[in-house]
């Protein structure tokens, strides 16, 4: 078992952050502890994004929790090539340990066994404006070089490729067709979150009870060609890529990667839909405002973690 929970996040008015994502965004109050303040949605997981008080925006982690097995794999193959790694324990809501790792562009990936989950809570209903996301569908990272991230990902993490396009590296570590991403950038970042939602409509309400907030998206909405999901991108007040998204396709063992020539469009096309224009500028400066910061110090890890 390999799921995608959470990502840590720390940044300057850390508080207003934590309330625009409640009041405008439609996660639901995760609670507070010192100076970290926590989001979470319909699912159970007790919290999909944790915000950090801190003179610079940075991530400080994006966090899968997994099985006893699929910890020792990543372990064994972290120390085997030579990564930043660590082992850890969570403070977090939820609990739970593991190991932190750092990827070759600094991305910094934690892995928990034994984090608790919460009771779900129910969304709004469909004739109220507001919406609720269940939980985090994937989180996309720049690189320099997305290909070798996206190689590490399968040797050191037990992720497989699911496709490769022009723009992207697709990864997945279930059958959802994608968790991660890395994105031929040319620079390390953060790329953007997304949040998933019940369905369709959820994400059609979402764009509506954002209009009602004032913004418009960058991107959307529209589909994607690979993963096949719904997305509606926008840029929140705090800096990220924020993404409303369902439906993502679930892919079988054998799926059989993409290459970029399977992943081309028609002409003035870069979704199934085109329905929407995007904001390439805007988008730009925001995926190039939360860089990775290493908050701990690697060490050797002990196998079997946890023992
Ligand atoms: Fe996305």
């Amino acid at each position: 078992m390999m799921n995608l929970r959470s990502i840590e996040l720390a940044l300057p008015s850390a508080a207003e952050a934590h309330r625009w994502m409640i009041d405008v965004w439609g996660l639901a109050d995760g609670g507070q502890h010192g100076d970290t303040w926590y989001l979470r949605g319909s699912g159970s997981y007790p919290y999909l994004v944790s915000l950090s008080e801190n003179a610079d925006r940075f991530v400080r982690s994006t966090t899968f929790v997994c099985s006893p097995d699929r910890l020792d794999h990543v372990a064994r193959a972290a120390a085997a090539h030579g990564l930043n790694a660590a082992t850890c324990t969570s403070s977090d809501p939820g609990g739970g340990a593991g190991i932190v790792v750092e990827l070759a562009e600094g991305e910094i990936l934690r892995f928990l066994v034994g984090a608790a989950e919460v009771e779900t809570i129910a969304g709004h209903a469909k004739a109220s404006r507001r919406v609720m996301p269940v939980k985090l569908t994937h989180v996309v990272f720049n690189a320099a070089d997305a290909e070798n991230s996206g190689n590490l990902a399968e040797q050191v993490l037990g992720f497989r490729v699911s496709d490769r396009t022009r723009g992207m590296v697709f990864v997945r570590c279930n059958t959802a067709h994608h968790s991660t991403a890395f994105a031929r950038a040319g620079f390390s970042s953060l790329n953007h979150i997304a949040f998933e939602m019940d369905d369709l409509d959820a994400v059609m309400r979402g764009i509506g009870n954002m209009r009602d907030h004032g913004f418009a998206p960058a991107w959307g909405p529209g589909r994607h060609g690979p993963g096949d999901n719904v997305y509606a991108y926008y840029i929140a007040p705090f800096g990220p890529v924020i993404e409303y998204s369902t439906a993502v396709e679930k892919v079988p063992d054998d799926y059989r990667a993409g290459e970029p020539d399977d992943w081309t469009w028609p002409d003035k096309r870069i979704d199934q839909w085109g329905v929407s224009d995007k904001d390439f500028a805007g988008l730009r400066v925001a995926e190039e405002t939360f860089r990775f910061r290493r908050e701990w110090q690697p060490a050797p890890i002990t196998l079997p973690v946890g023992a």
